[in-house]
């Protein structure tokens, strides 16, 4: 398969390990290992510990283990562990399902912008994309009168993304629904990337449940790096009948084989003790949210945000006349600050900004980028930047 770079991507690993401030990620602040176990009891933890050193490092169940894919399917309704394939991540999930399901010049309808896999790999497919602009004239909100212009009789397939990366927006319960049925209606399918599933936010509206509990043209994909702050365990597994199931098995043994051991067997804990590390996330998010609320106050002259719905990722609108890849790319070297460039997701004049960061660090990153932004008014015309720059057009990590 030839497929384009997977731009915002590359952008980032350039600053990613050399940036103080990192307020871009589009996860939590991970978790260290003794972290994650210290939510036992000492006695618990040392036991589990003791089993931990004793596994054998072999290959693990190829679908993930039945206690991990017990756990994830008592997650979804009308669901065993023979609707879940465990996967590395769900960029993994992503790309099988999209493989197994597609064929080249099936039409399909993505979500933009995008976690820029799931258009790119339709169109390395052959497929015929549409995408479905999420509205900035509107605060970020799915319109789905556009979406019923873009489906045909010839759909295959609709990805959507709730809560969405980058802009915070969200389908509601009566909204997944009407999208379900609309596939439904034309004989396709919906693949719903929930990745920043369980990240409601305070005082904020619930979420739709997963798009799999609405019948079997939902299949739902989701992660343990986003709501739970385990990246590094790239576990992330779809949810979806039994017999697409098999068949993204059946292509995931020429591609990762099957999971770490180590790996299932710490998402197993995690899974156990997952209201737990919610309730980490939504106080680490909390505090976030007060500090950006506060900055946003303070620097209306600098900056605007629509404030995410839900999950873990905003657009900062910057009141210059700059791209946002120069911006970007300034912050980093000269204030060790990253935020990523709109022009990435198609948003130029914007920044994506993450809110899961460790709140100090999230603050820091802030107060520098407000003087930094301070610091260009002196050089650069107050508005909406110029043309837009070449990061490419859809959404990384
Ligand atoms: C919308 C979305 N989907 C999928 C992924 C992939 O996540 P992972 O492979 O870490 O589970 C990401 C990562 O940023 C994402 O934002």
């Amino acid at each position: 398969m030839k497929i384009e770079t997977f731009a915002l991507e590359r952008w980032m690993t350039t600053y990613e390990t050399q940036v103080e401030y990192d307020i871009a990620e589009s996860g939590i602040l991970p978790l260290t290992t003794r972290e994650l176990l210290d939510l036992e009891s000492p006695s618990e933890r040392d036991r589990i510990l003791s089993d931990l050193l004793h596994l054998r490092l072999g290959y693990s169940e190829a679908p993930g283990s039945l206690a991990l894919r017990s756990l994830l399917a008592a997650t979804y309704r009308d669901t065993g562990p023979e609707h879940v394939l465990v996967t590395t991540g769900a960029i993994e999930a992503n790309f099988l399902l999209l493989n197994v399901l597609l064929d080249p010049g099936d039409h399909v309808v993505a979500v933009a912008p995008a976690y820029q896999q799931v258009h790119s790999v339709p169109r390395a497919i052959g497929c015929d994309l549409d995408l479905w602009h999420v509205r900035d004239e509107d605060s970020f909100r799915f319109d789905l009168q556009d979406l019923e212009r873009l489906v045909t009789p010839r759909t295959r397939l609709i990805i959507v993304n709730t809560p969405h990366n980058p802009t915070g927006a969200l389908l509601r319960a009566e909204e997944l629904r009407q999208v379900y049925d609309l596939a439904a209606s034309v004989g396709a399918d919906v693949l719903g990337d929930e990745a920043y599933r369980w990240l409601e936010l305070p005082g904020g509206p619930p979420l739709a449940s997963p798009v799999r509990n609405l019948g079997d043209r939902g299949i739902s994909v989701g992660t343990l790096s986003k709501p739970f702050g385990l990246p590094g365990l790239r576990i992330g597994w779809l949810a979806g009948p039994a017999d697409l199931v098999a068949r993204c098995w059946a292509m995931r043994d020429y591609v990762s084989l099957s999971p770490g051991k180590l790996n299932d067997a710490l998402a197993v804990f995690a899974l156990t003790h997952r209201g737990r590390l919610i309730e980490r996330t939504r106080l680490i998010v909390e505090r976030n949210l007060e500090i950006a609320d506060r900055w946003f106050a303070e620097h209306a002259d600098l900056a605007s945000w629509t404030r995410p719905r839900a999950g873990l990722l905003a657009l900062m609108r910057y009141h210059l006349d700059m791209p946002s890849l120069a911006l970007a790319n300034r912050l980093a070297e000269e204030q060790s600050v990253m935020l990523a460039p709109g022009s990435a997701f198609g948003f130029e004049g914007h920044l994506r900004l993450g809110i899961g960061q460790d709140p100090a660090v999230f603050a820091e990153g802030l107060a520098r980028t407000a003087r930094c932004l301070a610091g260009l008014r002196e050089t650069v015309r107050v508005g909406s930047p110029g043309s837009p720059s070449a990061v490419g057009t859809a959404s990384g990590q």
